[in-house]
């Protein structure tokens, strides 16, 4: 009996240890963000640990852990009809609402899942719940892309997978099949899958093939850069829950295929110290001291190492591949994205990220709505339903629907 007390006391306080992180009081429900992210960091954690017995790669193991047990099967409902279908080589999930809509043709998005390009799918509950709901609420037909992972691939190929299906689905007599208005598509992502919707917008500029123009952006708290790791943002929350600073450099890394023996320098931006010519004038493109109002930036200050190390760049020369990095995008291409709108959250080592693209589209003259959540958190869109309903949730989740309604 004593022994089984000890052990209880032991249990609960290994619990109340991995648990326990703290949080700042004016982020959403703390204590269940708390216990989210431990069961995250356990997932992780479990992982890393298959990685190093030899058991796969830590990125898929991860994937098996949180996704797989999770794909649905494409279930059409009275509703919505749901088809798993491939766009030109690409996986893509088609929702369409069987409703009656105003006009001859509907509205449509094409939705781009988050995941760090290596986790999350768009048969996975949440994502298939999300897009179901957005596919209802606005009456709209969303096309959601299965585009390939790291650590089976990596850039720039889960971009070329968005953009081919994205400009397969734009061709006219695609849109005719579908009963699509082509006046009325919107492109959206959120998180690493906003950094894919916002490079694939890029894209479409540049492409004098694609007659069909993307009327909207919408991206929420998308990765936008990978040259600076210390912006405000960055800086206050390193640590924060569901994304910590290390966790998104290591993405990064796995992305662009570089090796994690880099995080540490990328860490203090050695690679985009001063001494790297080609490195300087894109980061002048990211110089948050004139993009961030005073608000985000307090006494934060930028970490310009006048010597970094050179091989970084060398063996990831992506780093610095504007396609990877669609924040520091030339004003040129800038200027000729869509209207946009820009999920951010306070809680989140991306808030200047999303805020800086915010402000250069502005500043080259496009029409931005930028929705701002205080304590909202990084992924808080997708926990908007039990058992892991937040009410920043459910906030971020509806108020990117509405604006889709009021302007698709
Ligand atoms: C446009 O289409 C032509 C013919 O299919 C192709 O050769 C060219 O590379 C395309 N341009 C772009 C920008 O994709
Ligand atoms: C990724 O990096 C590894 C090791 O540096 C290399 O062998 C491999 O060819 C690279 N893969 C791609 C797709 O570039
Ligand atoms: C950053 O670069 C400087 C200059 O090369 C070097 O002395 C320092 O150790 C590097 N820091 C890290 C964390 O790699």
């Amino acid at each position: 009996m004593r022994a089984l007390s000890a052990l209880v006391t032991a249990l609960a306080a290994f619990s109340a240890y991995y648990v326990y992180t703290p949080l700042p009081s004016t982020v959403s429900e703390p204590w269940k963000l708390m216990l989210l992210d431990a069961t995250f960091r356990c997932a992780q954690d479990l992982s890393n640990l298959a990685h190093f017995v030899g058991l796969g790669h830590h990125l898929r193991v991860l994937n098996f852990v949180s996704g797989y047990f999770d794909k649905l099967e494409a279930l059409s409902s009275r509703d919505m009809k749901v088809t798993d279908t491939v766009f030109n080589g690409v996986e893509v999930r088609v929702f369409e609402p069987t409703r009656e809509f105003a006009g001859n043709l509907k509205r449509s998005i094409v939705y781009i899942h988050g995941g760090g390009w290596a986790l999350g799918s768009a048969r996975m509950r949440s994502y298939d719940s999300l897009c179901r709901k957005v596919a209802e609420d606005v009456n709209a037909v969303v096309v959601a892309i299965e585009y390939r992972l790291v650590p089976d691939v990596h850039f720039p190929v889960p971009l070329n997978d968005a953009l081919a299906a994205t400009k397969y689905f734009l061709r006219p007599e695609v849109l005719a099949k579908y009963l699509i208005d082509p006046d009325r598509i919107a492109v959206s992502g959120d998180s690493a899958g906003g950094n894919l919707a916002a490079a694939v917008c890029q894209q479409l500029t540049e492409d004098s093939n694609v007659t069909t123009k993307v009327k909207l952006q919408a991206l929420i708290y998308p990765v936008l850069q990978a040259l600076d790791f210390n912006t405000p943002s960055y800086q206050q929350n390193m640590d924060m829950p569901i994304l910590s600073r290390f966790v998104m450099i290591k993405f990064w890394l796995d992305y662009l295929n570089g090796s994690h023996k880099f995080a540490h320098s990328m860490l203090v931006n050695n690679h985009t110290s001063l001494d790297l010519s080609q490195a300087v004038s894109l980061r002048e493109r990211l110089n948050w001291d004139s993009l961030l109002p005073s608000s985000f930036k307090k006494n934060y200050k930028p970490l310009l190492p006048s010597i970094g190390s050179p091989n970084i760049i060398q063996e990831v020369p992506a780093l610095l591949d504007i396609r990877a990095s669609p924040l520091v995008a030339h004003k040129k291409t800038i200027e000729l994205l869509p209207k946009t709108y820009m999920l951010t959250c306070e809680h989140d080592v991306l808030r200047d990220d999303g805020t800086m693209y915010a402000r250069r589209l502005e500043d080259a003259g496009v029409d931005v709505t930028h929705d701002h959540y205080e304590d909202g958190f990084h992924g808080c869109m997708l926990f908007a339903t039990w058992p892991t309903y937040f009410s920043v949730g459910a906030r971020t989740r509806d108020g990117y629907i509405k604006w889709l309604d009021e302007n698709l």
